[in-house]
């Protein structure tokens, strides 16, 4: 067979298996066995030289035009290739834009943390600092110079987390309320007038019912100096209810005893709910106990190193967690405390 005849052999060769190739791979292998270095058309082309010197320009012409005619061929089943191997990957990883999206989880705050932001926030604006003291007590901080001796019957209000300490060494706690912070606030600024609140966490030796946990948090408030009266002591705390539960809320101060305040009362808010009518929330009282009050005692006063003579004020400490219960209607405390995403997740 001469050289021009083995070459349209090969090309007829090639471009029929051509159609059948389907894969990126097996084009390749395609292109190597025809148009490679190694390929058929290669290997003839060396034969070129036998033939009689005249009839080579026309044979190496041939060769040239079916190397042509094989590239086209080979780079349009490319394309058919590559487009089919595409529109496969469209399918397979098609997304269904019809799917509902799924939100993301955002975190949120705790609700306790929310509402003392929001009671921080109100005392804030009518010119209170925010001050911290520590959870950890002396005997002495949490009690004695809050005018609560230690055999006083008064102790029974707070059932308290003792620490081990040496014999002989001083009582340490875990307060069991904020006010140790009264002590502080006036030690710091004592003789110079003082107004703080002091947002944190209490601890109570107590079963844990629907109304009472081992852990809470209270906010305490003391303002102290000179001419301070029980009237600015109403004011503020009627001012913080209105800015809590609206204004106009329906306020009432109700005598009540503390051994760190004389007088002392308790502020009980209108019912959000019922306004004053009585439901399941005031008990149908038709009042919510919101905060515990009352003009610093003298004795307290001196322990926070001011004159009672000179110096008077007024402190309150009220429970967020109770103030949040109110609000939302939840009717046991240990909601807060448990973790649950299910309540958590209601607070945004
Ligand atoms: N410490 C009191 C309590 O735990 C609340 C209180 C604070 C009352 C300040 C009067 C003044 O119940």
């Amino acid at each position: 067979m001469s050289i021009i005849d083995q070459l349209a052999h090969i090309e007829q060769d090639a471009l029929s298996t051509l159609p059948t190739i389907s894969s990126v791979e097996a084009l390749a292998e395609w292109k190597s066995s025809y148009l490679g270095k190694q390929g058929a058309i290669a290997k003839l082309s060396r034969e070129l030289g036998t033939l009689p010197a005249d009839q080579r320009p026309a044979a190496g012409q041939r060769f040239n035009a079916v190397r042509g005619t094989l590239e086209s061929a080979l780079s349009e089943r490319e394309t058919v290739i590559n487009s089919a191997a595409q529109n496969d990957a469209f399918t397979r990883e098609a997304v269904d834009v019809t799917l509902p999206g799924r939100p993301t989880v955002v975190g949120r705050l705790h609700p306790s943390t929310r509402v003392l932001r929001m009671i921080d926030g109100i005392f804030a604006e009518m010119g209170f600092q925010v001050w911290e003291s520590p959870e950890v007590e002396t005997d002495t901080l949490n009690f004695e110079l809050l005018n609560i001796p230690a055999d006083h019957p008064a102790r029974d209000m707070w059932d308290t987390f003792y620490i081990d300490t040496p014999a002989g060494a001083e009582k340490v706690l875990l307060r069991t309320h904020t006010s140790p912070g009264q002590i502080h606030a006036m030690r710091a600024h004592a003789p110079n007038p003082v107004r703080v609140i002091l947002p944190g966490k209490c601890y109570r030796y107590e079963q844990v019912t629907t109304r009472h946990e081992m852990m809470f948090h209270q906010v305490e408030g003391i303002a102290v100096g000179q001419n301070i009266t029980f009237s600015d002591l109403k004011g503020t705390l009627i001012g913080f209810a209105e800015r809590l539960y609206g204004s106009g809320t329906k306020t009432r101060f109700r005598p009540s005893y503390f051994p760190f305040t004389e007088p002392s009362v308790e502020l009980d808010v209108e019912c959000f709910l019922c306004k004053g009518d009585g439901c399941r929330v005031c008990k149908h009282t038709g009042w919510l106990e919101i905060s515990g009050a009352g003009m610093v005692h003298p004795d307290v006063l001196r322990n926070g190193g001011y004159d009672p003579a000179i110096h008077s004020g007024f402190a309150f400490g009220m429970g967020p967690e109770r103030i949040t219960m109110l609000r939302h209607g939840i009717d046991d405390i240990r909601w807060f405390f448990s973790g649950d995403e299910r309540f958590l997740e209601q607070f945004v």
